[in-house]
């Protein structure tokens, strides 16, 4: 295979941008993702890859429980810096004001256009990231607006 156009293939595909975020006690993790999918109807299931050395894997096995907040058009600075390593950055998520959700407790973001809450069925190993199966158990919508796209920021995490 040549990589370079495997990569830059993958690059052509289309994403949304979410805040996932998690809690445990006082333990608290938010990242940046758009490997994201709906995967079933009925029950209504997602699945997301998360990076597995970071700190929201941890949590997130933890309590079985996340939440994806809606990033809207313009909300670029905010993926970024949600988008940063816990390990650098454990203050990430004060400098954004949230609520806990009414199931889980996960962080809602108060300027996210809208929210699911979601509770982990069953998790996957894949490679460098492990996959959470998860079921959508409670939703709200904040605002009418347009969400923000990997392709509007012009970050990349595909390839
Ligand atoms: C635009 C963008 C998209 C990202 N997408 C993902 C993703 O889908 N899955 C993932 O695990 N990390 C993704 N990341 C990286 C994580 O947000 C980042 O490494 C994260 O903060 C690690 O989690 P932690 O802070 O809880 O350790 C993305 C980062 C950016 C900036």
């Amino acid at each position: 295979m040549d990589n370079a156009l495997k990569k830059t293939v993958l690059r052509l595909f289309t994403y949304g941008l979410y805040a996932a975020t998690t809690k445990q006690g006082d333990d608290v993790g938010v990242m940046t993702v758009n490997w994201l999918t709906q995967c079933s109807f009925d029950p209504p299931l997602l699945a997301l890859a998360v990076e597995a050395d970071s700190h929201s894997r941890q949590v997130i096995e933890a309590s079985g429980t996340f939440a994806l907040n809606l990033y809207e058009s313009g909300q670029r600075e905010l993926a970024g810096s949600l988008g940063r390593t816990f390990r650098k950055h454990p203050e990430k998520i004060t400098e954004v004001a949230w609520q806990p959700g009414p199931a889980t407790g996960s962080p809602l973001l108060e300027n996210a256009l809208g929210w699911v809450e979601c509770k982990v069925t069953s998790s996957l190993p894949t490679g460098d990231h492990i996959l959470f199966v998860a079921e959508v158990v409670e939703a709200g919508l904040n605002r009418e607006g347009v969400p923000l796209t990997l392709k509007e920021t012009g970050f990349k995490y595909a390839g």
